[in-house]
């Protein structure tokens, strides 16, 4: 298990992806072709015999090489070499998200993203690029956001990962942000561990070992959180099927080092959101498919969850008519290994990477992606009705 434990985390750092030499070959290449696509449409224009003929199309990407709708990987060739001339953008997070401190240095270390300069010192403030306002840390009154007037070039980015249930309308930030920061799909920097493609299929994995069938750990039961629902489909799962109950809400506190091998223990993950809003599904389902267990979904419909994981790769509370028929399956599946195994076939072509555990965590990813985003878009834009977007 320990030696398990390892190998998810090391999924979580990413090949490095520059190569110097080959960058300035490309280089070269960009700069003859410009000059040979100038040169022949001035020779073009100036011999051209008629002059009802189309002008030239005028193609930015061309001329200003840097502008191109290029793959997001030449891209970053690109600004790996500019790096040494073109300064990291500064993005200073205003306060600490609920005040759960990490060391900036884990953006390299973990997601190899060090294209901005994070930092939480406000002294640079004038200077900041980018400034991360926390929702949830936000006072009523306004009184503790980042002070007016803002520099002209600095973005303000909105980070809220709660669901809309979970979401005190703060009035008067309606028109303040540039940029959202959030786990929705439709945000400007959308947050999310994703599963990996591979080329060559992966036939190493093997199931761990089973000795529990259905799992899940709750922390959260509070009802003013809209977890009604999923406590009402439970109770009535639970008259069909034993289920292993974990966590905070059952006073069975489960150490983090233990939450992996846990869920690889057990055949079936209950993967219950709070409240059902789209694309609000994260690490509880991402934590069984990481750990080898099926996740049995309740949340947004099954098709919001085929937006990110493989169809046959969880089991949604949708797909039966009730809890009574949701058990009877999973009694099936327990008892036919062959079918159990079907479960598992996309881990040939997908890598899932496992998100980190501790509390004290949860911010860490959000806040390197936005580096990452900040340091690769650096266009003007401003974000309105920013409620309207969020609760409709
Ligand atoms: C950011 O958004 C605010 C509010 O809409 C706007 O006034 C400001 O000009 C925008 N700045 C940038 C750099 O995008």
């Amino acid at each position: 298990m320990e030696q398990q434990i390892t190998d998810f985390f090391s999924g979580l750092i990413r090949p490095k992806m520059s190569n110097t030499n080959g960058s300035s070959l490309l280089r070269l290449g960009v700069i003859l072709t410009i000059t040979c696509v100038i040169s022949l449409s001035v020779v073009f224009v100036w011999f051209s015999p008629s002059k009802h003929c189309p002008p030239p199309i005028f193609r930015p990407d061309l001329i200003n090489p840097a502008k191109s709708n290029k793959s997001v990987s030449e891209k970053a060739e690109d600004e790996s070499l500019s790096d040494k001339t073109v300064e990291k953008p500064i993005l200073l997070l205003w306060v600490w998200p609920q005040d759960y401190r990490f060391d900036f240095s884990d953006c390299k270390n973990l997601y190899n993203i060090d294209n901005c300069h994070l930092t939480d010192d406000r002294g640079l403030y004038n200077e900041a690029d980018n400034v991360i306002v926390y929702h949830r840390d936000i006072q009523w009154d306004l009184s503790n956001l980042p002070p007016s007037p803002r520099p002209p070039f600095q973005r303000w980015l909105w980070l809220h990962l709660e669901s809309p249930t979970n979401t005190k309308r703060i009035p008067g930030l309606e028109n303040l942000f540039n940029l959202t920061l959030s786990y929705r799909q439709d945000a400007d920097i959308p947050v999310r561990m994703k599963l990996i493609t591979r080329k060559k299929p992966d036939d190493k994995f093997v199931i761990p070992k089973k000795d529990k069938l259905v799992c899940w750990i709750v922390s959260n039961n509070d009802p003013s959180t809209g977890v009604d629902t999923r406590n009402v489909f439970f109770r009535e799962l639970s008259k069909y099927i034993q289920v292993t109950l974990f966590g905070r809400a059952y006073a069975r506190f489960l150490d983090y080092n233990d939450y992996y091998p846990t869920l690889a223990s057990c055949k079936f993950y209950l993967a219950f959101e709070n409240s059902i809003h789209k694309d609000y599904f994260m690490e509880k389902i991402n934590g069984p498919l990481a750990a080898g267990t099926v996740p049995v979904v309740l949340g947004p419909p099954r098709r919001n969850y085929e937006n990110y994981y493989p169809a046959e790769s969880f089991i949604h509370v949708n797909d039966f008519p009730d809890a009574k028929s949701l058990a009877e399956y999973l009694h099936q599946l327990d008892r036919d290994d062959n079918a159990y195994q079907q479960y598992f076939n996309w881990r040939k072509h997908l890598t899932p990477s496992p998100h980190l555990i501790l509390q004290t965590q949860e911010f860490i990813l959000a806040i390197c992606t936005a580096c990452d985003h900040v340091a690769r878009h650096r266009e003007y834009k401003e974000f309105h009705d920013l409620y309207d977007w969020y609760f409709n």
